[in-house]
């Protein structure tokens, strides 16, 4: 939500903050930005994608070598030129790039108007860099002093960079709720939203925590907290490869990603999966098995394709666990005041770690005393810093907007703690146990062979580029994975879809089915598949245009239909971790049929730090 690049040192900061915004551009793309120092400050913006910026920007001379940049998912006032940031201060000595949201800007509004400040346009940014600007006239401080005095009043979240005329060798940044992450290079400093845009120039990083502060030069980083207090920097290693954060060949991020299926399961799977010893190794769940397996009630905190992977969950574990599960949307559970027990476990699912309204309700929770576990991807995220104990997913940097690799991963994951606990509480007969191991074991050569032929994908896809609507069904496990087919589809082609459940279909949205609907039916032979069966037929009366995704060799349903997506057998529990990677590739080849921007589809971000 949002990406912020800022970078002081000996190099161009302009090539550098372009390149560094086009890899954040995943967090917002409907306005970018720039602003350097060249005698005085110089601020470039355009409403759109980071390239039309670049565009507008060709040819003019932006000789600086510091600068800040940011890419914009709105949120006060509309995409556009004047709302993009940088945002300049009324006296003209700073500007500032922000992240997040001032709950309270309403307030400090009102008091700068009666000042006789003035605003050009409608953000919440631009009441904050005026706030810190009066701050600075009124009381003679340094800027350093007056983003401090400026913060303690501010409710809300952000990650803020300033430029500061008066000291056009210093950045200064802060950080509230939202990342940022400092490179340290040679002489040089890269501020970041995260680490992609910094990897290619050096490996050593400082995440900054909340209510620090920093104070950063091209050879000097200091960190403060709002009282003034230094703090000692805590320098990390990336472990990042550049590969992971490039398109390798691939028209699409979304498609690599989607490709990159089998080795990030592999991936989420190694080291833990222990076939030889029949076991499973995860040191985070070790650490709270006691907590795990006498839990009274499992809540599953998340949103989104997080969600849909929180509502597998919840249909996995309490089959192999045999423990109450709750699946929660965090933007609900915070605001209603929830029941939370000693006792009570919660699950936070999150790919980016970030999400606002999943970090706020686990906060909530943390404060009511329950055990917070996190199923996350992004190492030293924000979530992972207020879970107790967690397991990571492993599935690399996801850069698509819609999520895919994340998912299945999320999956692997859930799937592995439940069998964990399960084995721990002896809730699951040790047979079963093994015999679940060994179908993990199989996922990544059966992703192989479904993203081996795509063909039929490709030809339904053709097929129903054009259609208005979407019904997505499946019963029992692939119930979410109906979902999230139906929120794959809307999201990069931006056609309707609805998933629901298959037989729940018959009281209601089965009114919507005529010859135009194409209704797809998640079918993989399990425990519920006569009764799919049947609720197919139910459509195939009403002449709605069927597809389905089947377990190879099931010729049962070729009767109905010729749109058939053919899937490796899997046991019914494992099953949905292959059986979403058919509607994964339908989306995205509907999106590229209609001329979509796949990985950036309109009005979405990937990682959503405002509530
Ligand atoms: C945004 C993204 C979704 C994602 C959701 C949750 O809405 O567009 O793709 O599923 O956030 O994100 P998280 O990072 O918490 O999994």
């Amino acid at each position: 939500m949002c990406g912020i690049l800022a970078y002081v040192g000996h190099r161009e900061a302009y090539p550098v903050i372009l390149k560094g915004l086009k890899r954040l551009e995943y967090r917002g793309y409907d306005s970018s930005g720039v602003a350097m120092i060249h005698d005085s400050i110089k601020v470039y913006k355009k409403k759109g994608k980071v390239a039309e910026l670049e565009e507008f920007l060709m040819g003019k001379e932006l000789k600086s070598t510091i600068g800040i940049g940011h890419t914009r998912w709105a949120t006060h006032g509309e995409p556009s030129d004047r709302n993009a940031h940088p945002h300049m201060s009324n006296s003209g000595r700073i500007a500032m790039i922000h992240n997040g949201i001032i709950e309270n800007y309403a307030s400090i509004k009102q008091d700068l108007l009666s000042k006789g400040y003035k605003f050009n346009s409608d953000t919440d940014t631009e009441i904050l860099v005026n706030f810190i600007d009066d701050i600075l006239i009124h009381n003679s401080c340094s800027l350093e002093e007056a983003v401090r005095v400026a913060l303690k009043r501010v409710v809300g979240a952000y990650v803020i960079v300033l430029l500061d005329e008066e000291n056009p060798d210093t950045l200064i940044a802060a950080r509230k709720g939202s990342p940022l992450v400092i490179g340290i290079g040679k002489g040089e400093h890269f501020l970041a939203s995260d680490a992609s845009p910094i990897i290619e120039y050096t490996k050593e990083v400082v995440y900054i925590n909340d209510y620090e502060l920093a104070i950063i030069k091209s050879d000097e980083l200091i960190l403060k907290n709002l009282g003034n207090e230094k703090i000692t920097p805590f320098v990390q290693q990336l472990d990042l490869e550049l590969s992971a954060i490039e398109k390798g060949g691939f028209d699409h991020f979304m498609l690599k990603e989607i490709y990159e299926q089998p080795k990030t399961i592999y991936d989420c799977l190694r080291g833990r999966l222990d076939i030889a010893h029949e076991d499973i190794i995860m040191g985070g769940v070790e650490s709270q098995i006691d907590k795990l397996k006498h839990a009274n009630r499992i809540i599953i905190i998340a949103c989104g394709t997080s969600w849909h992977a929180g509502l597998a969950a919840e249909y996995i574990i309490e089959e192999l666990c045999r423990i109450p599960v709750e699946v929660e949307y965090a933007s609900e559970f915070r605001y209603r005041n929830p029941i939370v027990n000693k006792g009570d476990v919660i699950f936070a699912i999150s790919q980016s770690g970030e999400t606002a309204d999943t970090l706020v309700a686990i906060e909530r929770a943390k404060e009511q005393g329950a055990l917070i576990f996190g199923v996350l991807n992004v190492v030293g995220s924000s979530i992972a810093r207020v879970s107790h104990a967690g397991a990571y997913t492993h599935a690399g940097p996801e850069i698509g907007v819609a999520s895919t690799k994340a998912f299945t991963a999320q999956l692997v994951v859930l799937t592995m703690i439940a069998l964990k606990i399960a084995k721990e509480k002896q809730s699951v007969s040790h047979d079963r146990f093994v015999e679940l191991l060994h179908e993990l074991n199989a996922l990544p050569e059966k992703v192989e062979k479904i993203l081996s032929d795509v063909s039929s994908i490709q030809s339904i896809a053709a097929k129903t580029a054009n259609a208005n609507s979407f019904l997505y069904l499946g019963r029992g496990y692939n119930f979410p994975v109906a979902l999230e087919g139906a929120l794959k589809l809307k999201e990069i082609s931006y056609i309707h879809a609805e998933g629901y459940p298959a037989a729940e279909m018959k009281h209601g949205p089965i009114a919507l089915v005529d010859e135009s609907l194409p209704v797809l039916f998640v079918a993989t032979r399990d425990a519920y598949h006569e009764k799919v069966v049947s609720n197919m037929q139910e459509i195939n009366a009403r002449k709605g245009k069927l597809i389905a995704v089947v377990t190879e060799g099931d010729k049962t349903l070729a009767a109905f239909t010729k749109d058939i997506i053919a899937v490796p057998a899997a046991d019914e529990i494992i099953a949905p971790i292959l059986n979403v990677i058919p509607l994964q590739l339908l989306s995205y080849y509907i999106g590229v049929s209609r001329g979509l921007d796949v990985d950036r589809p309109r009005n979405l971000a990937k990682s959503v730090t405002v509530e």
